[in-house]
């Protein structure tokens, strides 16, 4: 049987502050410039989430795009949406919230939602010019 992958695009917006704690205020500020900025800062992000398997002989799908979009927001984007990844999100607690470790933490909690199907990539946009993609490895 073929394998294929299928992609759902979810949009977001959230605030954060790019900041090491056990690094000082002026290494902070060399280090992460405007993305320290101490009193936060917002993006629009988009995430790509991958499935892939094999199509369902009923149905023709590798996974319902509508109900995967509605597992990735009930599971997270209903948590971090409109929010600070700083202070309201309990899994970046003691995180620096870049965009590498935010996918992360965007996988830890859909490969578990997604199961028994098989998320293969996540892509996360912070801006039209950067972005960061996992594939779990
Ligand atoms: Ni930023």
């Amino acid at each position: 049987m073929p394998l294929l992958t299928v992609t759902r695009r979810l949009t977001f917006n959230a605030a954060h502050r790019i900041h090491n704690p056990a690094l000082s205020d002026d290494e902070n500020a060399r280090l992460f410039g405007k993305c320290n900025s101490p009193n936060w800062h917002g993006h629009n992000y988009t995430l790509e989430v991958s499935v892939t398997g094999e199509p369902d002989p009923v149905s023709g799908y590798v996974i319902d795009l509508a109900h995967l979009k509605q597992i990735v927001e009930r599971s997270l984007l209903d948590h971090v949406d409109h929010h600070n990844l700083n202070l309201d999100v309990p899994e970046m607690a003691g995180t620096n919230p870049t965009a590498e470790n935010i996918i992360l933490m965007f996988w830890r909690v859909l490969e578990p939602a997604i199961r028994p199907r098989t998320l293969s990539r996540l892509k996360l946009w912070e801006t039209e010019n950067n972005h960061v993609e996992y594939d779990g490895r």
